[in-house]
């Protein structure tokens, strides 16, 4: 049985001081052991937000690393600079590194892979615009996209990996995925998975959905048997977020 995984991926929001009220203000209310509950913070405000959730379930993810371990990249973090300060997760090729930082599958495979080396957990994200949709290539294209960044991933490893499936369409903009479309997408993965890896690989591999969640649609689209919880965004900035991980 797989524990479902809830994350917040906070985009460019919040600054240090306002990351730490928020985390004040959702700690009671996210305070579950039936979930894995994380919180995607801008880099500036993960040693805050480390010290916030001190104690409590939360863990504390980043939305991206470089994938060199130092040198001349100006800008760029490390993965030894996340784990150093004790993040757990980072979120990698998240569509809007994809568009606007010309992030791409090669990338987000290098990253996956230096993320692994150094014990943290990627959130893998792939998903299609809507005119790839209108052209029926989704499940084509997340196969792809998956199939790239796990390339050099052992099976033990990729079993300890999570992937959000995140239609671009429906992200930020109220328009949620159907249960059943989420749900033949976020399959779809978990059949690559087996036909990459194995079966037992396939059914260890956490797939969440992602692309407006809120609080109204949480218990439908986490009750489908392929879906391991969501990527939040904007929700996940709000009180809203208690009621997604106490879905049920
Ligand atoms: P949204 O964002 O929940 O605001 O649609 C999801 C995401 O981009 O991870």
């Amino acid at each position: 049985m797989r524990k479902k995984i809830i994350a917040g991926n906070w985009k460019m929001n919040k600054t240090p001081s306002e990351a730490v009220a928020l985390i004040n203000e959702l700690k009671p209310l996210v305070a579950s052991e039936e979930v894995d509950v994380v919180f995607c913070t801008p880099f500036i405000s993960l040693i805050p937000a480390i010290e916030a959730a001190a104690g409590s379930n939360i863990e504390i993810g980043a939305q991206n690393m470089y994938y060199e371990e130092n040198g001349a990249y100006t800008g760029e973090i490390s993965p030894s600079m996340l784990t150093e300060i004790g993040v757990k997760y980072v979120v990698l090729g998240h569509s809007e590194r994809r568009e606007y930082f010309a992030e791409t599958n090669e990338t987000v495979n290098k990253k996956v892979l230096k993320a692994i080396e150094h014990n943290l957990i990627p959130i893998v994200c792939c998903g299609e615009t809507l005119a790839q949709r209108e052209q029926g290539i989704t499940i084509d294209l997340v196969r792809l996209q998956t199939k790239i960044a796990f390339k050099g991933v052992s099976a033990e490893d990729a079993k300890k990996c999570v992937i959000a499936y995140e239609p671009i369409w429906a992200i930020g903009t109220g328009k949620t995925a159907t249960s059943d479309e989420a749900e033949e997408v976020c399959a779809a993965i978990r059949k690559n998975m087996e036909e990459v890896y194995s079966k037992e690989v396939a059914e260890a591999i956490r797939v969440q959905y992602g692309g407006s969640v809120s609080g109204a649609n949480a218990s439908e689209l986490f009750a489908k048997p392929n879906i391991d919880g969501g990527l939040v965004g904007g929700a996940s900035l709000k009180a809203e977020f208690g009621k997604i991980v106490n879905y049920k």
